[in-house]
């Protein structure tokens, strides 16, 4: 479950939370999110929403950003993190993006609190393949568990490099936002899709995830705050295409033939 955009208006706040705990009740297993969303307001709800659940059956991934990438901010970040999500460590603590802190350091910091027991593994987030090398190419750089990318059907770049780089290092990839972001500001699905949708009697939005994991090699993590929607997203897992199918999907989004400048929002 993505969680951008929760926790931020008080009249939401029953929706969020009890989507949070549909979704953990229907077997949802991991929840993200970043000490940016809302300057904190997601892990805060995340925590109200979680804290009678069982923490060894759900992971939590968090976020913290490039200027708080040194050991000592890394530090204190996570600290504040783990207080507002009502809990004593993360599954997964992730440079939500690359900045100015020299990466030696960033992975000195996470490798000191994983020691010390705040979190299970570390990794990173909207990182091209060039980063991903040279991260891998630093002391303890290959502890990177995972890096986090957009990718959705108009944002296919990280097919091309990315993604193979990334299973031949064994470092997971997730997804991120795979129906463009609220409002669909990052993707205006065209025609065909809706075509699609309704020949398969399913609705965009199932296509769309459907077809985000349609290979089973990665991880999308898209954000509902609707217990409605939720129910509708939890479906696309069952939805299969042909190879006809995708092959047409593919005619009007084409994967990639050459290496392309990550995609990111
Ligand atoms: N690492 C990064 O830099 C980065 C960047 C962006 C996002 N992320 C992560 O990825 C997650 C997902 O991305 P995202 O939040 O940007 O966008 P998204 O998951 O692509 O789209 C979320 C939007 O889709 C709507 N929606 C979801 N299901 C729907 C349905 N069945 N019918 C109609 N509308 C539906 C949501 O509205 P409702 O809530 O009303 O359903 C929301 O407006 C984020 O929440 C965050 O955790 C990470």
């Amino acid at each position: 479950m993505g969680t951008w955009r929760i926790g931020e208006a008080a009249e939401k706040t029953d929706s969020e939370i009890e989507t949070i705990r549909y979704g953990l009740d229907h077997d949802i297993n991991l929840i993200d999110t970043a000490e940016m969303y809302g300057n904190g307001a997601s892990e805060l709800l995340i925590g109200e929403a979680t804290k009678c659940y069982d923490r060894s059956k759900f992971q939590l991934v968090s976020k913290f950003y490039p200027y708080h990438a040194t050991p000592d901010l890394i530090k204190k970040s996570l600290q504040d993190s783990l207080r507002r999500l009502q809990t004593d460590y993360l599954d997964m603590y992730l440079l939500h993006w690359r900045g100015d802190t020299p990466l030696e350091e960033t992975i000195a910091g996470l490798e000191a609190v994983k020691k010390a027991g705040y979190i299970k593994d570390w990794g990173v987030s909207n990182f091209d393949i060039d980063d991903l090398k040279e991260l891998a190419s630093l002391p303890n750089g290959d502890n990177c568990k995972v890096n986090q990318n957009l990718y959705n059907i108009e944002s296919r770049g990280v097919e091309y490099n990315v993604l193979p780089w990334q299973k031949e290092h064994s470092i997971s990839f997730m997804g991120y936002s795979p129906f463009g972001s609220d409002k669909n500001a990052y993707l205006h699905p065209k025609e065909i899709v809706a075509e699609l949708a309704e020949q398969k009697q399913i609705t965009v939005f199932q296509l769309l995830l459907a077809w985000a994991i349609r290979n089973n090699n990665l991880l999308s993590i898209p954000k509902t705050s609707s217990v409605e929607h939720l129910k509708s997203n939890l479906k696309a897992v069952d939805v299969e295409f042909t190879s006809d199918e995708l092959n047409l999907l593919d005619e009007y989004y084409p994967a990639p033939t050459h290496a392309v400048p990550l995609d990111t929002i």
